[in-house]
Protein backbone atom coordinates (compact mmCIF):
# COMPACT_ATOMS: atom_id res chain seq x y z
CA UNK A 1 0.00 0.00 0.00
CA UNK A 2 1.47 3.44 -0.97
CA UNK A 3 0.56 7.11 0.14
CA UNK A 4 -0.77 8.76 -2.99
CA UNK A 5 1.73 11.59 -3.71
CA UNK A 6 -0.75 13.96 -2.76
CA UNK A 7 -1.28 13.46 0.79
CA UNK A 8 2.52 14.13 1.07
CA UNK A 9 2.15 17.64 -0.32
CA UNK A 10 -0.84 18.50 1.66
CA UNK A 11 1.81 19.16 4.46
CA UNK A 12 3.65 21.54 2.33
CA UNK A 13 5.45 25.02 3.87
CA UNK A 14 2.01 27.18 4.20
CA UNK A 15 0.70 23.76 6.03
CA UNK A 16 3.55 24.27 8.66
CA UNK A 17 3.50 27.84 8.72
CA UNK A 18 -0.28 27.94 9.59
CA UNK A 19 0.16 25.12 12.36
CA UNK A 20 3.21 25.68 14.05
CA UNK A 21 4.49 29.34 13.15
CA UNK A 22 1.55 32.15 12.57
CA UNK A 23 1.05 33.51 16.11
CA UNK A 24 -2.71 34.08 15.02
CA UNK A 25 -3.34 30.15 13.27
CA UNK A 26 -0.80 28.20 15.15
CA UNK A 27 -1.41 25.17 17.57
CA UNK A 28 1.80 24.28 18.56
CA UNK A 29 4.20 25.73 20.56
CA UNK A 30 8.19 24.67 21.72
CA UNK A 31 7.21 24.67 25.17
CA UNK A 32 4.37 22.06 24.43
CA UNK A 33 6.58 19.67 22.34
CA UNK A 34 9.43 19.72 25.03
CA UNK A 35 6.69 18.46 27.42
CA UNK A 36 5.73 15.71 25.44
CA UNK A 37 9.24 14.88 24.45
CA UNK A 38 10.26 15.30 28.68
CA UNK A 39 6.99 12.98 29.09
CA UNK A 40 7.90 10.26 26.56
CA UNK A 41 11.64 10.02 27.04
CA UNK A 42 10.98 9.67 31.01
CA UNK A 43 8.38 6.85 30.60
CA UNK A 44 11.08 5.00 28.28
CA UNK A 45 13.99 5.36 30.66
CA UNK A 46 11.94 4.41 33.78
CA UNK A 47 11.52 1.18 32.06
CA UNK A 48 14.49 0.14 30.07
CA UNK A 49 16.81 1.45 33.49
CA UNK A 50 19.15 3.32 31.26
CA UNK A 51 19.47 6.13 29.29
CA UNK A 52 17.59 5.92 25.88
CA UNK A 53 20.18 5.66 22.77
CA UNK A 54 17.64 5.54 19.66
CA UNK A 55 14.15 7.45 18.37
CA UNK A 56 12.28 6.44 15.87
CA UNK A 57 9.61 9.62 15.16
CA UNK A 58 7.20 8.42 12.27
CA UNK A 59 5.09 11.56 11.19
CA UNK A 60 7.67 13.67 12.22
CA UNK A 61 6.76 16.88 10.40
CA UNK A 62 9.81 18.99 10.46
CA UNK A 63 11.56 17.17 13.34
CA UNK A 64 10.51 19.26 15.61
CA UNK A 65 10.98 16.58 18.40
CA UNK A 66 14.09 16.36 17.63
CA UNK A 67 15.92 19.90 19.15
CA UNK A 68 13.76 19.12 22.04
CA UNK A 69 14.99 15.38 22.78
CA UNK A 70 18.99 16.72 22.03
CA UNK A 71 18.39 19.16 24.92
CA UNK A 72 17.76 16.39 27.35
CA UNK A 73 19.95 13.70 25.73
CA UNK A 74 22.51 15.34 23.40
CA UNK A 75 23.75 12.19 22.13
CA UNK A 76 20.43 10.16 20.84
CA UNK A 77 20.85 8.69 17.56
CA UNK A 78 17.23 9.91 16.01
CA UNK A 79 15.65 8.76 12.55
CA UNK A 80 12.52 10.41 11.68
CA UNK A 81 9.92 9.54 8.38
CA UNK A 82 7.85 11.63 6.85
CA UNK A 83 5.24 12.11 3.49
CA UNK A 84 5.75 15.80 3.00
CA UNK A 85 8.60 16.19 0.01
CA UNK A 86 8.50 19.97 1.67
CA UNK A 87 9.90 18.65 5.39
CA UNK A 88 12.40 16.18 4.44
CA UNK A 89 13.40 18.43 1.48
CA UNK A 90 13.79 21.13 4.36
CA UNK A 91 14.88 19.13 7.22
CA UNK A 92 15.76 15.97 6.05
CA UNK A 93 19.66 16.06 5.84
CA UNK A 94 20.37 17.75 9.28
CA UNK A 95 17.33 16.09 11.30
CA UNK A 96 18.02 12.54 9.38
CA UNK A 97 14.68 12.10 8.32
CA UNK A 98 13.50 9.97 5.43
CA UNK A 99 10.45 10.52 3.08
CA UNK A 100 7.83 7.58 3.85
CA UNK A 101 4.64 6.80 5.48
CA UNK A 102 3.38 3.99 7.63
CA UNK A 103 2.43 1.96 5.07
CA UNK A 104 5.78 2.16 3.78
CA UNK A 105 8.24 1.98 6.65
CA UNK A 106 9.22 -1.72 5.99
CA UNK A 107 10.83 -0.49 2.71
CA UNK A 108 12.71 2.02 4.71
CA UNK A 109 15.78 0.10 5.78
CA UNK A 110 14.57 0.97 9.38
CA UNK A 111 16.57 -0.41 12.27
CA UNK A 112 14.77 -3.00 13.49
CA UNK A 113 15.03 -1.82 17.46
CA UNK A 114 14.27 1.51 18.43
CA UNK A 115 14.58 2.53 22.52
CA UNK A 116 11.72 5.03 22.20
CA UNK A 117 9.33 5.19 19.28
CA UNK A 118 7.31 8.73 18.71
CA UNK A 119 3.90 8.86 16.56
CA UNK A 120 2.57 12.28 17.66
CA UNK A 121 -0.20 14.37 16.41
CA UNK A 122 -0.42 11.93 13.23
CA UNK A 123 -2.27 8.61 14.17
CA UNK A 124 -5.10 9.84 13.50
CA UNK A 125 -5.04 11.42 9.99
CA UNK A 126 -3.97 7.73 8.83
CA UNK A 127 -6.53 5.90 7.06
CA UNK A 128 -7.49 2.38 9.23
CA UNK A 129 -5.97 0.24 7.00
CA UNK A 130 -2.68 2.32 6.94
CA UNK A 131 -2.78 2.85 10.62
CA UNK A 132 -3.03 -1.11 11.08
CA UNK A 133 0.05 -1.93 8.45
CA UNK A 134 1.85 1.19 10.13
CA UNK A 135 1.49 -0.53 13.82
CA UNK A 136 2.51 -4.22 12.60
CA UNK A 137 5.92 -2.56 10.89
CA UNK A 138 6.12 -0.40 15.36
CA UNK A 139 5.05 -2.90 17.21
CA UNK A 140 8.14 -5.30 16.43
CA UNK A 141 10.64 -2.04 16.29
CA UNK A 142 9.67 -1.11 19.61
CA UNK A 143 11.92 -2.78 22.53
CA UNK A 144 11.47 0.11 24.91
CA UNK A 145 8.33 2.63 25.01
CA UNK A 146 5.99 4.09 22.16
CA UNK A 147 4.45 7.48 22.47
CA UNK A 148 1.35 6.77 20.27
CA UNK A 149 -0.71 9.53 20.52
CA UNK A 150 -4.19 8.67 19.07
CA UNK A 151 -7.18 11.23 19.40
CA UNK A 152 -10.49 9.59 19.19
CA UNK A 153 -13.97 10.54 17.89
CA UNK A 154 -15.26 11.34 21.63
CA UNK A 155 -12.68 13.76 21.85
CA UNK A 156 -13.62 17.31 21.09
CA UNK A 157 -10.52 18.57 18.36
CA UNK A 158 -9.33 21.57 16.25
CA UNK A 159 -7.30 20.87 13.25
CA UNK A 160 -7.99 19.96 9.63
CA UNK A 161 -7.82 16.21 9.62
CA UNK A 162 -10.90 14.32 8.51
CA UNK A 163 -12.28 13.69 11.60
CA UNK A 164 -15.54 11.00 10.13
CA UNK A 165 -12.67 8.75 9.95
CA UNK A 166 -12.24 8.88 13.83
CA UNK A 167 -12.93 5.98 16.03
CA UNK A 168 -13.96 5.26 19.80
CA UNK A 169 -11.18 5.12 22.19
CA UNK A 170 -12.38 1.19 22.90
CA UNK A 171 -11.53 0.51 18.94
CA UNK A 172 -8.03 2.03 19.16
CA UNK A 173 -7.49 0.21 22.60
CA UNK A 174 -8.37 -3.56 21.55
CA UNK A 175 -6.23 -2.47 18.32
CA UNK A 176 -2.99 -1.27 20.46
CA UNK A 177 -3.78 -4.14 22.46
CA UNK A 178 -3.94 -6.73 19.37
CA UNK A 179 -0.52 -5.33 18.50
CA UNK A 180 0.91 -6.04 21.77
CA UNK A 181 1.32 -2.76 23.11
CA UNK A 182 0.97 -2.41 26.63
CA UNK A 183 -0.52 1.18 27.61
CA UNK A 184 0.87 2.94 30.42
CA UNK A 185 -0.52 6.13 30.59
CA UNK A 186 -0.80 9.99 29.08
CA UNK A 187 -0.22 7.65 25.32
CA UNK A 188 3.35 5.93 26.44
CA UNK A 189 2.70 2.02 25.67
CA UNK A 190 5.67 -0.52 26.00
CA UNK A 191 6.20 -2.58 23.65
CA UNK A 192 5.50 -6.33 23.22
CA UNK A 193 8.84 -7.71 24.48
CA UNK A 194 8.54 -5.08 27.38
CA UNK A 195 4.74 -5.35 28.30
CA UNK A 196 5.67 -7.87 30.90
CA UNK A 197 7.57 -5.12 32.77
CA UNK A 198 4.64 -3.36 33.62
CA UNK A 199 3.37 -4.02 37.33
CA UNK A 200 -0.18 -4.30 37.64
CA UNK A 201 -1.62 -1.44 38.60
CA UNK A 202 0.86 0.67 35.95
CA UNK A 203 -0.65 -1.17 32.70
CA UNK A 204 -3.98 -0.07 31.92
CA UNK A 205 -4.69 -3.70 29.46
C1 LIG B 1 0.31 17.57 12.67
S1 LIG B 1 1.77 17.05 11.87
C2 LIG B 1 2.67 16.36 13.24
C3 LIG B 1 4.15 16.57 13.10
C4 LIG B 1 4.97 16.19 14.36
N1 LIG B 1 4.85 14.78 14.66
C5 LIG B 1 4.52 16.98 15.58
O1 LIG B 1 4.19 16.39 16.61
O2 LIG B 1 4.58 18.20 15.52
C6 LIG B 1 1.22 15.60 11.01
C7 LIG B 1 2.35 14.99 10.17
O3 LIG B 1 1.92 13.72 9.71
C8 LIG B 1 2.52 13.53 8.44
N2 LIG B 1 1.77 12.48 7.75
C9 LIG B 1 0.49 12.53 7.30
N3 LIG B 1 0.15 11.37 6.74
C10 LIG B 1 1.25 10.56 6.86
C11 LIG B 1 1.52 9.22 6.49
N4 LIG B 1 0.59 8.49 5.87
N5 LIG B 1 2.74 8.71 6.77
C12 LIG B 1 3.68 9.46 7.40
N6 LIG B 1 3.48 10.74 7.77
C13 LIG B 1 2.28 11.27 7.50
C14 LIG B 1 2.41 14.89 7.78
O4 LIG B 1 3.29 15.04 6.69
C15 LIG B 1 2.73 15.80 8.95
O5 LIG B 1 4.10 16.11 8.99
Amino acid sequence: MKNSPSSGERYDRSYFDRWYRDPQTRVKSSAGIRRKAALALSVAEYYLERPIRTILDVGCGEGNWLPALRSFRPKIRYTGVDASSYAVERFGKNRNIRLGSFATLEELGLDEEYDLIVCSDTLFYLPLEELKVGLDSLAHRATGVAFLELYTEEDSLIGDFPKEGLQSAAYYRRLLKNHGFCSVGSHCYLGPDMAERAMQMEGQN
